[in-house]
């Protein structure tokens, strides 16, 4: 049996720490399954990937028992290239940044993002293509209007292979009614479905779609880790990006191919009705499990 329960957020900001080697042990005697690191296939792309991980020891699998906090994910070191600097890229981007992978923030105008980047600090601001050719690991975080003709703007084999993480919504420039967002897909078709055939040659996973900015990295809820809903055609893409939620601080459910966008993109209208009627905006989505 499945159920869906909305968390609130804790107050502390802070995101769980990383296991010592005693804890290592104990969770290692535990019984529980884990996966080894295979470097080439982190990325699912062809041996031109260059992966460095800094621990290549073991990745833990998704845990769902909420009293007890999962062990942390191996830290891993890619190249991000995130397409987007509003919110989204932003956050994002100092997500991936602090926890230890190299960033490029793509954008249409990278020199507003001057200011922006020498206070993060440890993060570059390119072109979109630059950002595409940058990135190992590739984030669409731009408004979902426009992610066709961003991407379209991109060489293919800039976008050739990679994992592109999709956390753009369809959101229409109308009005929400009663706090419920107007997109400008139907319940028939996604955004991702679309992008995912005009650009076969990238593998889309949706994810970090249906969570406010604000909650992204490292989310802190009392009942434990919130779930972030993913899906895409490629399950090895799937794989690297199940490890990135590991790493952020969520547990990813994997809901089946790019259809299951036409489900997972609505969570953003859903999710955002508290935030419309009630001023909510830090709560997320947790799947029970039987
Ligand atoms: N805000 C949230 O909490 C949240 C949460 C989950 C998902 N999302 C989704 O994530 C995506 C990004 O959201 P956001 O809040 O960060 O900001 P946004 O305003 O939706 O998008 C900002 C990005 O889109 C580009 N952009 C906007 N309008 C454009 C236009 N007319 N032509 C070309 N580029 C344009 C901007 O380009 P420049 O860099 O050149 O300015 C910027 O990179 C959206 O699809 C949104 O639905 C948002």
């Amino acid at each position: 049996m499945l159920g869906l329960a909305s968390l609130t957020a804790e107050s502390s900001p802070t995101g769980p720490s990383n296991l010592d080697a005693s804890e290592w042990s104990r969770v290692m005697s535990s019984g529980a399954r884990y996966q080894a690191v295979d470097r080439s296939a982190l990325l699912g792309t062809s041996g031109a990937l260059s992966v460095r991980l800094r621990n290549p020891r073991c990745i833990p699998p998704v845990a769902r028992d909420a009293a007890k906090p999962p062990p942390q994910p191996v830290e891993l070191s890619v190249k991000v290239g995130i397409l987007g600097s509003g919110t989204v890229g932003q956050t994002l981007a100092e997500g991936f940044a602090k926890k230890g992978h190299d960033v490029m923030v793509g954008t249409g105008s990278p020199a507003k993002l001057a200011e922006w980047a020498a206070k993060v600090g440890n993060l570059q601001v390119g072109t979109y293509e630059e950002t595409a050719a940058f990135g190992e690991l590739l984030v669409l975080a731009v408004k979902g209007s426009v992610a066709n003709v961003v991407l379209g703007g991109i060489t293919a084999e800039n976008l050739s292979g990679k994992v592109l993480i999709d956390a753009t919504n369809p959101i229409s420039d109308a009005a929400p009614e009663h706090g419920v967002l107007k997109y400008f897909t139907t319940l028939d078709s996604s955004s991702m479905e679309k992008l995912q055939r005009a650009y076969p040659w990238a593998r889309f996973v949706k994810a970090f779609n249906s969570v406010g900015a604000a909650r992204m990295v490292d989310p802190v809820y009392k009942e434990g880790r919130p779930t972030m809903f993913i899906c895409g055609d490629d399950p090895t893409a799937k794989d690297t990006v199940t490890q990135v939620l590991e790493q952020f601080g969520w547990e990813a459910a994997d809901m089946g191919p790019a259809e299951a966008a036409r489900a997972i993109e609505p969570l953003c209208m859903l999710w955002c009705i508290p935030g419309f009627i009630r001023n909510e905006w830090t709560h997320a989505f947790k799947l029970l499990h039987d």
